[in-house]
């Protein structure tokens, strides 16, 4: 068994948000982190084999299945009630003012926290569809010609979402409020993430699947196996033997204090990766270092790299450490006074998000929110406080137009010459064609049957329920970008929301539809309070959407795109960024296109795959390694660091 040969220490350096401000005090969890391998400063090998720059969702999969071998936020509910958005364990991003939202600037929040936005987010546990994945397969090699490609198919995907799974079926008493349809066989077993359901249903739910199918929309009975389309009560990231929130700590980090090769330091923010001044054989640059810091006044850092780094910094943070490490766009780096080391025009460009807007109505009947506010002691158990929103649907473009949609998909093919002459940020060639790649694809192969529009239902609020419309295939596209050598300067975020004029359409039919869902729910819900009964009219419902209601999913994606060069791609389907020979990015920076899912599900399946990648090559020694010599060829030891997180992982001699 190979995998017996080797060992692997692993360092993770972490943000300010772990041991908040350097107090102790502020941070419950930093003793016991301690005892999970947290070092300081002066315990900091000065080189390791591998760096990964990002301890978030991907980074703690990637770190904890590459050491397996040798051996607040925890009630689901507390993401309404106790919710660490907007503390200081998120970033706070915020975009650029939207033009087309009347300027306004839309939040984007992120964790900034051992386990990333894992730690932070509302849990829902979907799938994308295999047309989906199928479609990224192909994107990544057009003829067909890559087995590295069928990695990024369904039937790959598949497997690796559910490795990182152990599913546990709904309990009797839950089944007995909401009679919640799923099929154990589209998840995972015997994996560290636990993946059930709350310990407790509220009623309203139980009205959800009948009242979509009165408004056209059917029952799914096996959700996140391939296919989307139809409503169903999702699982969350729930560990139903102490209803407390299952993310990428507490699965693949927390259950391994004995590790001895897993090293975590807190406070630091990885600010670039240190490239070599020639390049390999095959014209590659080779990651040296990882140069990082505790925060802008404090001296920089830099740790070795013997063998790869890895960027899981999410879709703002990784894209960030590739341009301030010279890796990006000239036309950004060249104002911002970095200097080009790689031009790589698709860096930060691609970058889509999931918009949301959410019809609210007044219920005579009892949510989640009153249970709440009744402060009872039922409100206070751990039962009742796993209760999370959970109750979704896919549409697709038939239930949004009552009909095929044909005029809007012609509409949108007639518009695409326009649309990538005008809407794309960048002048990049590569990169708009890469923008015409995914319009035509999500005009003619996402149309009319891939799911378009999830419609959310939330109980969390007291005396109200809301569903939300949210568009799922976007064709507005932006870019997030550097405008200053100082990476400790925010990155710019512009998402260029609802600049193509389909998406605003896509959302106002969503909302129609959502309205027709409220009134299949007949008495359970009252009055409509927003946008309220006088908004009708589509420039009614626009005006709406624009000035105040429209809103993020919280899903961005885009700004490393695993597509070929041509199109401006990033990474290839290896993961490996064009242009280096021995950085890659893992995490949800990476995918081409939106799916109509939320991604951490898939996002886990990128980790997995990745963690397969890293090992497999483990064993072979990097070309540009080999070649130039300057990279070390396999030898006694292997280790790897994350950044917050940074993550060191470092190896043990071999015997
Ligand atoms: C409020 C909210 C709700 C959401 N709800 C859901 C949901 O219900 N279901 C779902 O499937 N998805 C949801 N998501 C999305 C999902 O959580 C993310 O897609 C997923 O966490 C992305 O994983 P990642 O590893 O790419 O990034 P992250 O999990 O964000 O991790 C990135 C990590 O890198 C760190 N980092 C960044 N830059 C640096 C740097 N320079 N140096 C060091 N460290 C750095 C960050 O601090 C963070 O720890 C939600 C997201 C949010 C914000
Ligand atoms: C998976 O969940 C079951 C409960 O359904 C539990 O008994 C088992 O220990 C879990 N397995 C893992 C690996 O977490
Ligand atoms: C809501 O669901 C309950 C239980 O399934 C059912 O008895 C009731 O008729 C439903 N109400 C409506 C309006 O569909
Ligand atoms: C599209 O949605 C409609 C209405 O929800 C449904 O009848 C139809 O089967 C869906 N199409 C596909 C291919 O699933
Ligand atoms: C919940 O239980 C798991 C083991 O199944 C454990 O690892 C975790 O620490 C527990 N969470 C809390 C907050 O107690
Ligand atoms: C960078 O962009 C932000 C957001 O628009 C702006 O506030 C800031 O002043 C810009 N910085 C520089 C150096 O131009």
């Amino acid at each position: 068994m190979p995998s017996r040969m080797w060992t692997l220490d692993i360092l993770l350096l972490t943000l300010a948000g772990l041991a908040a401000k350097g107090s102790c005090a502020a941070a419950p969890d930093f003793h016991e982190l301690v005892a999970r391998g947290i070092i300081s400063d002066s315990e900091l090998q000065s080189s390791y084999d591998y760096v990964i720059a990002g301890g978030g969702l991907a980074g703690l999969v990637i770190a904890s299945r590459l050491t397996e071998d040798p051996q607040p936020l925890h009630p689901p509910a507390g993401t309404y009630y106790t919710s660490i958005v907007g503390t200081d364990y998120d970033w706070k991003h915020v975009t650029e003012p939207q033009p087309d939202l009347n300027n306004r600037v839309v939040g984007w929040p992120r964790g900034k926290i051992l386990g990333g936005s894992s730690a932070m987010n509302a849990m829902y546990l979907v799938r994308p569809a295999r047309e989906e994945m199928d479609a990224w397969q192909e994107i990544i090699a057009p003829n067909g010609d890559s087995a590295a490609a069928a990695r990024w198919g369904w039937d790959n995907m598949f497997e690796n979402m559910k490795k990182s799974e152990n599913f546990t079926a709904p309990t009797q008493e839950v089944l007995s409020v909401v009679d919640i349809k799923f099929d154990a066989s589209t998840h995972g077993s015997g994996g560290p993430m636990q993946i059930s359901y709350p310990a407790i249903q509220i009623n309203i739910q139980a009205n959800w699947t009948s009242s979509l199918a009165a408004a056209g929309v059917a029952e799914l009975p096996n959700p996140n196996g391939g296919v989307t389309l139809g409503g169903f009560i999702t699982p969350s990231s729930i560990n139903p033997t102490n209803w407390t929130r299952s993310y990428s700590r507490s699965a693949y980090i927390d259950p391994h204090i004995a590790r001895s090769n897993l090293h975590i330091l807190p406070e630091a923010t990885v600010v670039r990766v240190v490239l070599s001044d020639d390049t390999d054989r095959s014209g590659n640059y080779y990651a040296q270092a990882v140069e990082f810091a505790r925060d802008a006044e404090s001296p920089r850092q830099t740790v070795g790299v013997r063998r790869e780094a890895v960027l899981a910094g999410g879709a703002l943070g990784s894209p960030k450490i590739l341009m301030h490490s010279g890796v990006g766009p000239r036309d950004v780096l060249e104002p911002s006074s970095v200097s080009v080391k790689v031009e790589l025009p698709g860096v930060g460009q691609h970058l889509q998000d999931h918009m949301t807007a959410g019809v609210v109505w007044e219920t005579p009947f009892e949510t989640a929110g009153n249970i709440h506010d009744s402060n009872s002691d039922f409100a206070r158990s751990a039962e009742f406080m796993s209760f999370i929103n959970d109750a979704i649907a896919f549409a697709n473009i038939s239930a949004l137009f009552n009909g095929p949609g044909t005029e809007f998909q012609q509409e949108i093919i007639a518009a695409t010459d326009d649309s990538v002459q005008n809407l794309v940020p960048s002048t990049s060639s590569e990169v708009r064609a890469g923008y015409r790649a995914i319009y035509e694809l999500t005009a003619n192969r996402f149309f009319p049957d891939v799911a378009q529009l999830e419609m959310l239902m939330s109980v969390i609020s007291p005396g109200v329920v809301s569903i939300q419309s949210a568009i799922q295939h976007p064709y507005s596209q932006g870019r997030a970008y550097i405008n200053s050598s100082n990476p400790f300067d925010p990155i710019v975020i512009d998402p260029q929301y609802y600049s193509h004029f389909a998406d605003l359409v896509l959302m106002r039919q969503g909302v129609k539809l959502v309205r027709q869902v409220g009134i299949a729910f007949g008495e359970t819900f009252g009055t409509e309070t927003s946008p309220g009964p006088e908004v009708q009219t589509d420039e009614q419902l626009d005006e709406w959407l624009v000035n105040s209601a429209a809103s993020t999913q919280f899903h961005p994606t885009g700004s490393c795109a695993m597509l070929p060069q041509n199109l401006g791609g990033v990474v290839d389907a290896n993961l490996r960024v064009y242009g280096l020979a021995n950085v890659r990015v893992a995490d949800s920076a990476v995918f081409p296109f939106e799916f109509a899912a939320h991604l951490a599900s898939a996002t886990f399946g990128v980790a997995e795959q990745a963690s397969e990648l890293l090992r497999q090559d483990f064993y072979t020694v990097p070309s540009s390694g080999a070649s130039s010599g300057k990279i070390p060829a396999l030898s006694l030891s292997f280790s790897i660091a994350i950044a917050f997180g940074i993550a060191v992982l470092t190896a043990l001699p071999l015997i």
